[in-house]
C-alpha cells in the first residue's frame, strides 16, 4: 500500500538507491513464475531494509519469511565480512528459486535456508543476531516475539514488516479478520514491551524498527 500520493511516493523512490541488477531479475522472475508476487519487499523498501542493515552492521541475521529471497539480499548487503543470515520459509516450492539467487550473490555461502514453520526452527538454531526481519504470517508475530527475543542481543534491532495492513489496524475490526487481529495486539507489543524501544515507520505497509534494551 502507498499512504504517500502517488507524484510523492515516485519523488521518493526516485531520490532513493537505484535497485541492483539482480534483484531487478529476481523481481522479473519472481513475477513470472511466482504466485502472490506482491509479497516481494521491492525496490524502495529493499533499499530501506539494506541501508537499515548497513547501519546495524549484523554479524547474524535472522528472517522470518524468506519468499523468493528479495529481502534476505537486501539485509545480506550490511552483514559483517564474516555474518551470516538464517531465513526460514515454510514454502518448500521456493527453496530451489531462493537458492539460485542466493548463489547468484555474492552472498550464498554465507546464506543458510531453513525449511519449515518457523516457530519450531527458530528454537534449534544456536546462536543470537543482531537483526531479525519478521515477515510471515501475522497471526504468528506475537509468538515470533516472544520466541527471538531471548535471542536477540542486546541493541539488536527486529524489524517488523506489513504492521498498518493496508490501513486496516485503525478500521473497525471484522470478527474473522484474524489477521488484523493479530497485527493490532503485535503492535501494542512492541510499543508496551519494557524491553525493546520502538518506532512504526509509515514505510510502504508499515515497518516497525524495535531496539532491544539492556535489562
Ligand atoms: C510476505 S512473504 C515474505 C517476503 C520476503 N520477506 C520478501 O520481502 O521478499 C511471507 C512468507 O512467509 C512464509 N511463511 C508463512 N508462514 C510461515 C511459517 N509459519 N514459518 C515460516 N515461513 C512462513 C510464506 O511461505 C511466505 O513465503
Amino acid at each position: 500500500m502507498h499512504f504517500l500520493p502517488q507524484q510523492l511516493d515516485d519523488y521518493v523512490v526516485a531520490h532513493s538507491e537505484n535497485e541492483p541488477e539482480l534483484l531487478q531479475q529476481l523481481t522479473r522472475e519472481t513475477y513470472q513464475k511466482i504466485l502472490q508476487p506482491r509479497m516481494l519487499s521491492g525496490h524502495y523498501q529493499g533499499r530501506v531494509l539494506s541501508m537499515i542493515s548497513k547501519l546495524v552492521n549484523p554479524k547474524n541475521i535472522l528472517e522470518i519469511g524468506t519468499y523468493t529471497g528479495y529481502s534476505a539480499l537486501c539485509l545480506a548487503e550490511g552483514m559483517q565480512g564474516n555474518g551470516e543470515l538464517d531465513t526460514i520459509d515454510i514454502n518448500e516450492e521456493l527453496v530451489d528459486f531462493q537458492k539460485k539467487y542466493f548463489d547468484k550473490s555474492q552472498y550464498g555461502n554465507q546464506i543458510h535456508q531453513h525449511l519449515g514453520n518457523a516457530l519450531e526452527i527458530i528454537p534449534k538454531l544456536n546462536k543470537t543476531f543482531d537483526l531479525v526481519f519478521i515477515d510471515a504470517d501475522k497471526p504468528n508475530y506475537v509468538n515470533y516475539f516472544h520466541t527471538i527475543i531471548d535471542k536477540l542481543n542486546v541493541g539488536g534491532i527486529i524489524l517488523s514488516d506489513n504492521v498498518l495492513w493496508s490501513g486496516k489496524v485503525i478500521e473497525a475490526l471484522k470478527p474473522d479478520d484474524a489477521s488484523t487481529k493479530a497485527l493490532l495486539e503485535y503492535n501494542a507489543l512492541l510499543k508496551n514491551d519494557p524491553r525493546v524501544e520502538t518506532v512504526l515507520l509509515p514505510i510502504r505497509d508499515g515497518l516497525t524498527i524495535s531496539r532491544k534494551l539492556p535489562s
